[in-house]
């Protein structure tokens, strides 16, 4: 399969990752067929979009019939069933490893076989993952960060089993999202959150130790380091289940005290403290979007 055959992209979850997936997939001229378990979360997921795209325009960054144009090729549904004329496969659901090699197995039987099955895992073994397919070739890391409208990096993460043709494919089709790839091998949090989620956690702890505020610790970094977010702000984006769930990965994998979750971050997923899509973090929103 090369690029330009593929026309209508397959995304799996509506969340905070998988709408904005679908919204730059859209931008980008593909039809997206997105689907998520509830019609709330999949409502919740076209507003985030639409939220989104009101932003752009406002900012004469598109034009609203630009923007209700990406509206309409995204198409939504509950029904897994629905994408299996898609093209290629972009999964975003939870950081569980068992609900990916389950939902794997099951777009594995449903798509075509010549169809990529990517992943936006951000820090679960892709050969894994892949290990739970007949396609271990075809089964590609492609990780987005937050807000995926906004940052251009696309990590294009190759497992053990992963053609360099299927590597190839998954770099193009990011640029033709309009996205900046970087291929980095399956290693837990590949690049980016190898090194950044630790220092998010070390705020964490500082945090807890009372070095300061959640304002003071994140005015702090801003000022001092010229950061766009302070590290508590950047949990709360994230999600804070989120954040816990890639310390997790790293603790478990590299076996290294470093990575050792600040027990913070626990209680606070536990109260369901998630950060801005619960309204509740380090610090409260209004707007849960
Ligand atoms: N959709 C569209 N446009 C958006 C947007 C969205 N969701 N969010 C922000 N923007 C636009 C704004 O309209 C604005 O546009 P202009 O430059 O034209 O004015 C621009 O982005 C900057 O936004 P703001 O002025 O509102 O605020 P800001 O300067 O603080 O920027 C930010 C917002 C881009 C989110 C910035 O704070 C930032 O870069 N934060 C760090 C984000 C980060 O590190 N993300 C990585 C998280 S790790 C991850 O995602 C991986 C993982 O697996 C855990």
């Amino acid at each position: 399969m090369k690029v330009d055959d593929i026309k209508t992209i397959g995304v799996v979850g509506a969340g905070t990752m998988g709408s904005g997936i679908a919204q730059v997939a859209a931008s980008a001229g593909f039809k997206v067929v997105l689907r998520d378990i509830s019609d709330e979360a999949l409502e919740r997921g076209m507003n985030i979009i639409k939220k989104s795209l009101s932003r752009m325009v406002k900012k004469e960054k598109i034009t609203q019939n630009q923007a209700d144009e990406i509206i309409n090729r995204i198409k939504t549904t509950k029904d897994l069933s629905d994408l299996k004329d898609v093209d290629y496969v972009i999964e975003a659901v939870f950081e569980k490893m068992e609900i990916k090699k389950e939902l794997f197995s099951e777009l594995d039987k449903l798509t075509r076989e010549e169809v990529i099955l990517s992943t936006n895992t951000s820090s679960l073994s892709i050969t894994e993952i892949a290990s739970a397919t007949e396609r271990p070739d075809k089964v590609v890391g492609m990780h987005f960060f937050n807000p995926v409208p906004v940052l251009p990096l696309v990590e294009i993460v190759q497992g053990l089993t992963t053609s360099d043709e299927t590597v190839e494919l998954a770099y193009q089709l990011a640029k033709k999202m309009g996205k900046t790839p970087i291929k980095t091998k399956d290693q837990p949090g590949f690049i980016v959150n190898r090194i950044l989620v630790p220092y998010m956690n070390e705020a964490a702890w500082a945090f807890m130790e009372g070095v300061g505020s959640a304002e003071e610790i994140d005015q702090a970094m801003k000022l001092g380091a010229n950061m766009p977010i302070g590290p508590l702000a950047l949990i709360d984006l994230v999600g804070v289940d989120v954040a816990l769930d890639v310390l997790e990965v790293l603790y478990k994998e590299f076996g290294d005290p470093k990575f050792r979750p600040a027990p913070i971050l626990r209680q606070m997923a536990r109260a369901g403290h998630l950060g801005r899509k619960t309204g509740k973090g380090f610090f409260t929103y209004e707007d849960k979007t």
